[in-house]
């Protein structure tokens, strides 16, 4: 036993585990491939820019798993078959030097993968960002704690149109110029696989080109930017050409001053463009509003303890206070809750008799 340098296995066969070695990674790494591909990691795609960058995230997934799980199943594999047996506590392992062929092989090859990657990633970007002056549509985007404010231009030429939710149409290129109007916010549609900070004082936007699909996608603010940030998210809908003009050329006609609000009888396309009068039940848990996310309040059958709890804060209010609660929300704080935390632009994106609907059902309900 005086023979420090006896290995179990004998000194020289080692190279002998190398074909097995090298079969076992071989394996792992396709069934890792195989895993990784069939993940679901994106929710649906809805844009053309999202496209190649799915593309490019399969293709990073099919160079890096193999060899994260190779470099796993060698190094698990060398654990259990060269670990220590009963009364090899005091042996040296055999005396090793540098092999320089495999450390200029293990330096190269990643080198060569990762530069491989990070062009091909640069071309999807660059690609992205081109061509940015041919959006044929324009939406500003402003966040502010804790919501989004969709601007468009308005068809007649008047005031831009505001909008809490974003209205897009199909197959259409839309730059969006991203501006905050307090802290850093990230306007992110995960269905795009598409963001950008918003960033104080500057405007910052990239371009999204819906696909041929209508649909409801979410819209998220990315960037942890205070007590509400979880709360920050509103809806992106992407509906047929003509029906976005109808949206578009309702909305130019009622900020025009109501000049054109009556002639909304040959309506029917939008899905939320009707004509009726709204109805403040169907407010309280709509999306534009998403009253209901923060309130709990027994008639809407709503939980959520974020904001007030609207039975008992609004009880016996008039109606003055509940307007002023809806458009000013930062005017009066119920005990035990603090400021900045419900939306302060439903002024801007509600219709005021979307407004009237919703104090009108609150007062009713809350009495
Ligand atoms: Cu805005 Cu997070």
């Amino acid at each position: 036993m005086g023979e420090p340098h006896e290995d179990a296995d004998g000194g020289g066969d080692d190279r002998g585990h190398l074909p097995q070695l090298l079969a076992i990674g071989a394996v792992a790494s396709a069934i890792g491939v195989a895993i990784a591909l069939l993940i679901d990691w994106w929710p649906a795609l809805a844009s053309r820019e999202g496209e190649q960058i799915d593309t490019l995230y399969d293709w990073l997934l099919i160079v890096s798993v193999p060899i994260f799980v190779l470099v796993i199943t060698v190094v698990l594999y060398c654990v259990w078959r060269f670990r220590m047996r009963p009364g090899q506590e005091h042996l040296d392992g055999p005396p090793m030097h540098g092999n320089t062929r495999l450390e200029v092989i293990w330096t190269t090859l990643p080198a060569v993968l990762l530069l491989a990657l990070c062009t091909y990633a640069y071309i999807v970007l660059d690609d992205i960002e081109d061509a940015k002056s041919e959006a044929p549509l324009q939406v500003r985007v402003v966040g502010e704690q804790f919501t989004w404010t969709f601007f468009y231009e308005n068809p007649d030429g008047g005031e831009e149109i505001a909008s809490s939710r974003l209205y897009l149409p199909t197959s259409t290129s839309t730059l969006f110029r991203v501006q905050t109007k307090d802290v850093l916010h990230d306007f992110y549609v995960p269905a795009f696989r598409l963001k950008i900070d918003a960033v104080p004082g500057l405007t910052t936007n990239f371009k999204a080109t819906t696909l041929d699909n209508p649909g409801t996608y979410p819209v998220v603010c990315a960037e942890l930017c205070g007590l509400g940030h979880a709360v920050m998210r509103q809806t992106a809908t992407v509906m047929p050409s003509q029906d976005f003009e109808q949206w578009l050329s309702e909305r130019a006609a009622e900020s025009d001053g109501g000049g054109g609000a009556e002639e909304s009888g040959g309506g029917g396309g939008g899905e939320e463009a009707g004509g009726e009068a709204p109805d403040g039940a169907e407010l309280f848990t709509a999306t534009e509003t998403r009253c209901g996310q923060c309130h709990a309040l027994e008639d809407a059958g709503t939980t959520a303890t974020i904001g007030p709890k609207l039975d008992e804060s609004l009880q016996g209010r008039d109606e003055a206070y509940i307007r002023r609660g809806i458009v000013e929300p930062n005017a009066d704080i119920a005990d035990g809750y603090q400021p900045g935390f419900m939306p302060p632009n439903y002024g801007d994106t509600l219709r005021p008799e979307e407004v009237d609907a919703l104090v009108t059902y609150l007062q009713e309900v809350s009495r």
